[in-house]
């Protein structure tokens, strides 16, 4: 393929998260200048403040589209929708939208994506392996017991990795206009199974609790997490993981012709360079 946008400014929003970090780090490894983005990035981008929109825009030819905290949180397609419209105006002629699997609100996002004007790609994709080490959840891996309101209900859990490989390849190559691609990992797996996984990989027991819906809405607010958050957290343990996305998907396939990583290598490497070891 060719790569028709290597000397033209990306812009990566999302630019200091899991995938956003890795986006940006493969398109610097390619040559093509990067504009990294967020509220406490050298260039700030605050989702809820338009007015740093233009500056982070200027010159910018593709973006790496990364909503925050969620596509599927109310105001969401707002954003979307009027950040296509600048970015259009702005002279962007390529986005890139992360996307996440099973969200009805998302593919609201999805569509005014694709309906504004510009070529476009979408990465649909499963629960990161990163939040098993960068995010709260890791402190709770790394103590040894992890419990949400999730029972046996497997996720096909996919690489941030996997997931910057395709997108910096929808921004920098030809081929990938207007696909979605659904980013998966190539087995799915409980919690439970995921946790004994490490704990195999580990030599650490990593023990796994179903809890319910009210226990953990509680667990959260005792821990002081903003009403707001908890009310996500709870619509997104509750509501998606009731089976809809256990089914893996072949989108690293179709984006680059190789299979996803697998959980235990994702393991295997974390545990060797100390991920979980307090
Ligand atoms: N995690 C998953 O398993 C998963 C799965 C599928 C899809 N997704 C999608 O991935 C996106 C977020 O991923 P994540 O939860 O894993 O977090 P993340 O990307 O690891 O971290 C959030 C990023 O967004 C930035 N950010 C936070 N609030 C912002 C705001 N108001 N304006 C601008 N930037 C802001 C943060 O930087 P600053 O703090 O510096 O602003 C950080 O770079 C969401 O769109 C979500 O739907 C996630």
């Amino acid at each position: 393929m060719t790569n028709s946008t290597q000397h033209e400014l990306t812009l990566v929003l999302n630019g200091t998260g899991k995938t956003g970090r890795r986006v940006a780090e493969r398109l610097a490894g390619r040559g093509v200048p990067v504009r990294v983005a967020s509220r406490s990035a050298e260039t700030r981008f605050d989702w809820t403040d338009e007015t740093t929109w233009p500056a982070a825009l200027d010159g910018v030819r593709a973006v790496y589209l990364a909503y925050a905290p969620d596509l599927a949180v109310p105001g969401a397609p707002k954003a979307i929708a009027a950040f296509c419209e600048a970015a259009v105006e702005a002279g962007v002629r390529r986005l890139v939208l992360l996307s996440g699997r099973g969200e009805s609100e998302a593919e609201v996002c999805e569509d005014i994506v694709r309906g504004c004007g510009t070529d476009w790609t979408i990465v649909r994709a499963a629960w990161f392996f990163q939040n098993f080490t960068e995010s709260d959840f890791a402190g709770y891996v790394r103590a040894g017991h992890l419990a949400l309101p999730v029972g046996d209900v497997p996720e096909p859990f996919v690489d941030a990795d996997d997931i910057a490989d395709v997108a910096v390849a929808a921004l920098t190559e030809d081929g990938h206009r207007g696909r979605l691609y659904e980013l998966t990992g190539p087995r799915a797996l409980t919690f439970a199974e995921a946790m004994g996984e490490i704990s195999e990989l580990t030599g650490s027991e990593v023990g796994y609790g179903t809890l319910t819906p009210d226990e953990f809405t509680a667990a959260l607010e005792g821990a002081g997490v903003p009403a707001e958050e908890v009310a996500f957290l709870a619509y997104l343990f509750t509501t998606l993981f009731d089976g809809r996305n256990e089914r893996p998907a072949d989108g690293v396939r179709r984006a680059l012709g190789r299979e996803p990583r697998d959980f235990r290598d994702f393991v295997r490497e974390a545990a060797a360079r100390g991920a979980w070891t307090a």
